[in-house]
């Protein structure tokens, strides 16, 4: 049956994009993941915190290729978009990672998804990164709407949610089965009238 509604975005625009580098402050930057980031991945999940909110674990540099790889083909493919958020001054010391996911360009709605290594916390680094995703998201593919979810036990995440001018919308009871259990979930999101 023929839709009432156009696409927000037409179909392939972000197949059809360039994966940019961009700059979050002087200190960092996000860029394309490299295979060679690997065993930065791994030692980053051997971190407590990024473990316990994650429902996968890397057991080798090689399964950490093998994530970089799928990243990579996401945005081939046009379904995702992983960047590597590392150190300005030399582009590989590795800091974090900021991610769109559940791509619906009908709606013009993205998912986004974050991490950062222990020592650069505490610094705003997150929220800073996300806003940068978020506001590329927008301007260059056009999403209307970027949600954000964490447990709501994870009040650090929420932090990041708040600075980067998530709101909240709501909870979601009992939404995701960690390997601690289950747990309920803040839904966040930015619209690009906020
Ligand atoms: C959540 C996370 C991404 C925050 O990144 P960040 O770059 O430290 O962000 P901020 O500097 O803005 O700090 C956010 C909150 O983290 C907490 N925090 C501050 N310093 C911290 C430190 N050294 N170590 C851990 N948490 C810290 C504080 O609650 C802070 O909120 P505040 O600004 O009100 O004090 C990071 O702690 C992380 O990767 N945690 C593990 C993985 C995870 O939770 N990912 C999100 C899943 S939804």
């Amino acid at each position: 049956m023929p839709s009432l509604v156009g696409p927000s975005i037409p179909a392939g625009t972000p197949a059809a994009t360039g994966h940019p580098a961009l700059p979050v402050g002087e200190e960092a930057l996000l860029r394309p993941w490299l295979r060679t980031d690997a065993a930065a991945v791994l030692e980053a999940f051997r971190d407590p915190a990024i473990q316990r909110w994650h429902v996968r674990r890397a057991d080798s540099v090689a399964e950490a290729e093998e994530w970089i790889a799928a990243w990579q083909a996401e945005w081939t493919a046009g379904t995702g978009a992983h960047w590597a958020l590392v150190d300005a001054a030399d582009g590989g010391t590795l800091l974090g990672r900021v991610a769109l996911k559940a791509f619906d360009l009908q709606d013009g709605t993205a998912e986004i998804a974050y991490w950062t290594v222990p020592l650069a916390r505490g610094r705003g680094l997150c929220p800073s990164a996300v806003t940068v995703v978020t506001q590329w998201a927008m301007d260059a593919w056009g999403f209307h709407r970027i949600a954000l979810e964490h447990a709501t036990a994870n009040h650090a995440s929420c932090r990041v949610a708040e600075k980067a001018g998530f709101a909240v919308e709501g909870v979601r009871r009992s939404a995701w089965l960690q390997a601690d259990g289950r747990h309920d979930v803040h839904l966040h999101a930015r619209v690009r009238t906020d």
